[in-house]
């Protein structure tokens, strides 16, 4: 991992390069990460503020073994990746919001965009967009993010070098990644129920045709949220509309 890494100063977005890369058959591990992005892009159509310098803007090309419909444990495994970093390096105590953001007093400090080339029961390549929050101040967030998103400085008090922290995701990344290729998921499971916002407590969840409280039981293998229905049976909930802080 890291062996390829391509570095631009400003880029529309590094997911987007990365998926030419992929296609130009860029080995696995080849990593994107660009100083500021005109075009980040966030889950579900959402742009992703990458102003320069102030956070860290990357996508990692996998190219892993593992049947299609097991890719969304890449996207847990970077999330508990940068929790991992977050608590031993920078020494914060942050949740994992399902399915993936980093949050830290309830604040937004990162996100992970994972996408995926994969044809029946063979992934071609997978994709992975990390966008941390490092030195922003208050300030330097848009208007409309400063209640709910944060950054590390601003939960430290301190400027944070990148490169330093860059080094520690990737380190981490590698040694995690290598662990559950060799191992599977569980570990990675566990640990990331450990980190899990709201885990054992009452979340509301909203479908197309009721709306009702129960408890955040855990994950499953593939990556979807365990929790009850509204009569009580033990139900698996794969995109939904959850009210985190009702
Ligand atoms: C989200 O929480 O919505 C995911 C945000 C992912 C942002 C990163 S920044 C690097 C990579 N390039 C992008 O355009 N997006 C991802």
């Amino acid at each position: 991992l890291g062996k390829r890494i391509i570095h631009h100063e400003s880029i529309a977005s590094t997911q987007t390069i990365a998926h030419d890369e992929a296609r130009n058959n860029a080995p696995g591990g080849t990593i994107i990460i660009a100083d500021e992005q005109t075009k980040g892009r966030g889950r579900i159509a959402r742009n992703w503020d990458s102003s320069k310098g102030k956070g860290i803007w990357l996508s990692m090309i996998l190219r892993p073994e593992i049947q299609p419909h097991h890719a969304p444990q890449l996207t847990l495994l970077t999330a508990t990746v940068l929790a991992d970093v977050l608590s031993n390096y920078v020494d914060i105590n942050p949740k994992i919001k399902w399915p993936n953001d980093i949050l830290m007093n309830n604040k937004k400090m990162a996100g992970i965009l994972t996408e995926m080339q994969a044809e029946q029961d063979q992934i071609w390549y997978v994709i992975i967009g990390i966008g941390l929050n490092v030195n922003h101040s208050i300030d330097d967030l848009p208007e409309g993010l400063r209640n709910i998103a944060t950054s590390i400085k601003m939960e430290t008090s301190k400027e944070w070098l990148l490169k330093d922290l860059i080094q520690e995701i990737l380190v981490t990344f590698e040694r995690t990644y290598e662990d559950y290729l060799e191992n599977g998921f569980s570990e990675i499971k566990q640990k990331w129920e450990g980190y899990g916002f709201k885990i054992g407590q009452e979340i509301a969840i909203k479908t197309l045709k009721e709306e009702w409280k129960a408890p955040f039981l855990g994950i499953t293998d593939d990556g979807a949220l365990l929790t009850k229905s509204s009569s009580g049976e033990t139900i698996e909930l794969y995109s939904a509309e959850i009210d985190w802080f009702h």
